[in-house]
């Protein structure tokens, strides 16, 4: 997920037993995009890592598991920290293997401080945005832990230029390994839990414009000129959006 709904830019922005098989006729092009196998030289550091853009269809694809013996591979511990370098120098406060055109169950998260800086206090607080520490998460399975919806504008490093408004559980609970393969249980809330969701749904094939409101779909300038100071109940009624 993109920083753009931050203060910080100008505009605010399962468990795995067996691995199962992408069926082929999903990846038209996964030899020649996706290859399953990078060579170890172009997996070693430093690995510059390119963020692919809606429209691949890696994007859209399910992601498989990995297994506990690829998660302490040299490969897969390269691709963890080359995904931490490319997801800061977005900069983003998530990143998904399918984005760096690799369809596998993990994505990395980093709130840092420096985002959150100079946002303005009562922003923060109805997001409910606080640092996260960089961490990587691997094949999660999310439970929402509330029926009701929170919503707000966010972006996506894979949809350059561009936001909505989308709802999302304010709680939920991710079960997951971590980047040593040991079993974790996440429980979040607000920013993070929203980060978790999208960043989850890009394992699953999915972009945040499958669950926005379509009329909030907005160019980042035009964000910034017609909807960044408006409360979001005023949004909904100008747009005429129904209920959630
Ligand atoms: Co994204």
């Amino acid at each position: 997920m993109s920083t753009r709904d931050t203060a910080a830019k100008n505009w605010d922005d399962r468990e795995i037993g067996v691995r199962p098989e992408i069926p082929r006729n999903r990846l038209p092009n996964q030899k020649k995009q996706i290859p399953k196998a990078r060579p170890r030289a172009e997996i070693e550091p430093p690995l510059k890592l390119e963020i692919v853009q809606a429209g691949n269809s890696v994007l859209r694809q399910l992601a498989r598991p990995l297994s506990l013996a690829e998660i302490a591979g040299k490969e897969i511990q390269n691709l963890i920290e080359a995904m931490r370098a490319c997801m800061r120098e977005a900069p983003g406060v998530g990143l998904a293997a399918p984005q760096v055109g690799l369809p596998l169950q993990l994505a990395v998260i980093e709130d840092r401080e420096e985002y959150l800086k100079d946002a303005a206090t009562e922003y923060l607080r109805e997001r409910e945005r606080r640092p996260v520490p960089f961490h990587a998460i691997i094949n999660p399975a999310l439970t929402e832990m509330d029926d009701d919806k929170v919503e707000f504008f966010e972006g996506c490093l894979s949809l350059t230029g561009f936001s909505a408004l989308v709802p999302r559980a304010r709680r939920v609970r991710v079960e997951c390994l971590d980047e040593q393969g040991r079993k974790k249980t996440i429980e979040a809330s607000g920013w993070y839990a929203r980060i978790l969701q999208h960043e989850i749904d890009h394992l699953h094939g999915g972009l945040y414009i499958d669950r926005m409101h379509t009329r909030t779909f907005t160019s980042a300038g035009n964000w910034t000129e017609f909807w960044k100071s408006k409360p979001i109940s005023e949004i909904r009624k100008t747009l005429d959006i129904g209920s959630v």
